[in-house]
């Protein structure tokens, strides 16, 4: 582990090094440390339009494994995409895997005629967007999942949407049709009733963002409590009711974008990971940011894997000659993955 400054110098001088050969891509909820060298920070949506655009050699990525795997699946052939930590997984994308979804879906498809799309959020890995792109359908992020939802019902009668089923839910609730959603839970067998799933327009696979998931309405009055101007915005991973009591929710680009137009002296609590309302405290300090639920719990394993002495590594590997944790994702998905991501970037 190096000191903070000798970090910094190594990783300047090896981003020096490598020129127009590297691009640093950070997510909005890395670290302080990771954040100061990224050339590009954003969403995954924004990310992963920087990625398609990118012209460097290296793509070196600041945020979870699915991330990668689309920044891989995106770039061209001659590019190589790195991510510092290969233990940055987000538990979310496990929680649909692609055979598990295979065997669901044969399930559902045998108790109807109507035609099913399938949607999978971004965070999901490259073979569950390939079966989407496989099955018509597509992927989306957390900005753009209502027009997703929308190009899947121009083509189609019912949606399955995974992994996340908040995001779902709160998606269909945008577009008026709450009460068409059921869930499907694939480890609970009582879930798991086809010919009741398919009774309902947008079925929901029972994932879930661990660092989301725990926001809670009574945060939110407990904020308000004590500071009767707040506003709050959430991240539309947290759960219906919280969504419902916020004054706004949004991506984590939207949730940049609300506190960028926010006047001076305007409070606002933030409900997503805590790296991010760090962020937006420092970005605008005129404005009074924070965090919904104090600084204590929601903090995502994930991301935080993504450590700056990994970075150091990964870079002077480069500079080196050497690649390190390089992700790639395997041809014959890749191909069909592309077509699931395209349908998203067109959207
Ligand atoms: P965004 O697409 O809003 O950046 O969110 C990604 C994510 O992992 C949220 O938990
Ligand atoms: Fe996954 Fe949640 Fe972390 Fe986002 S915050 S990467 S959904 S675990």
């Amino acid at each position: 582990t190096l000191e903070a400054d000798e970090r910094n110098e190594r990783i300047v001088q090896a981003k020096a090094e490598l020129g127009n050969d590297v691009v640093i891509l950070g997510h909005n909820y890395q670290r302080q440390e990771i954040i100061e060298h990224a050339d590009f920070i954003g969403d995954s949506y924004q990310l992963s339009k920087q990625a398609a655009n990118a012209e460097a050699k290296y793509v070196v990525f600041g945020g979870v494994t699915f991330m990668a795997e689309s920044a891989d699946i995106i770039t061209e052939d001659d590019q190589t995409v790195i991510l510092p930590s290969m233990e940055a997984s987000c538990p979310m994308a496990g929680m649909a895997e692609a055979l598990q979804v295979d065997s669901a879906w044969s399930e559902i498809t045998a108790e109807t005629d109507a035609d099913i799309i399938p949607i999978t959020y971004m965070n999901s890995y490259a073979d569950l967007k390939a079966f989407c792109a496989e099955q018509g359908g597509l992927v989306c992020t957390s900005s753009n999942a209502h027009k997703a939802f929308e190009w899947a019902f121009d083509r189609g009668d019912k949606v399955l949407f995974l992994p996340d089923k908040h995001l779902g839910e709160n998606t269909a609730y945008r577009l008026g049709m709450e009460d068409q959603t059921v869930e499907w839970d694939p480890w609970d067998p009582a879930s798991k009733d086809a010919s009741k799933a398919v009774e309902n327009d947008i079925i929901l696979w029972d994932g879930y963002c661990q660092v989301h998931e725990r926001f809670e309405v009574k945060h939110i009055e407990a904020i308000r409590a004590h500071n009767p101007d707040v506003n709050v915005i959430v991240h539309p991973e947290c759960p219906r009711e919280v969504v419902e009591a916020a004054d706004k929710s949004g991506s984590t680009a939207e949730i940049c974008r609300t506190i960028e137009a926010a006047s001076p002296g305007d409070s606002w609590a933030i409900g997503t990971e805590v790296h991010l309302t760090h962020h937006l405290q420092r970005w605008h300090p005129d404005v009074n940011v924070l965090p919904l639920c104090g600084d204590a719990c929601m903090d995502c394993n994930a991301m935080r894997q993504i450590d700056p002495n990994y970075l150091t590594w990964v870079l002077e590997e480069l500079v080196a000659g050497r690649e390190r944790n390089v992700i790639e994702v395997a041809p014959q998905e890749k191909e069909l993955a592309q077509v699931a991501l395209n349908r998203m970037l067109e959207i």
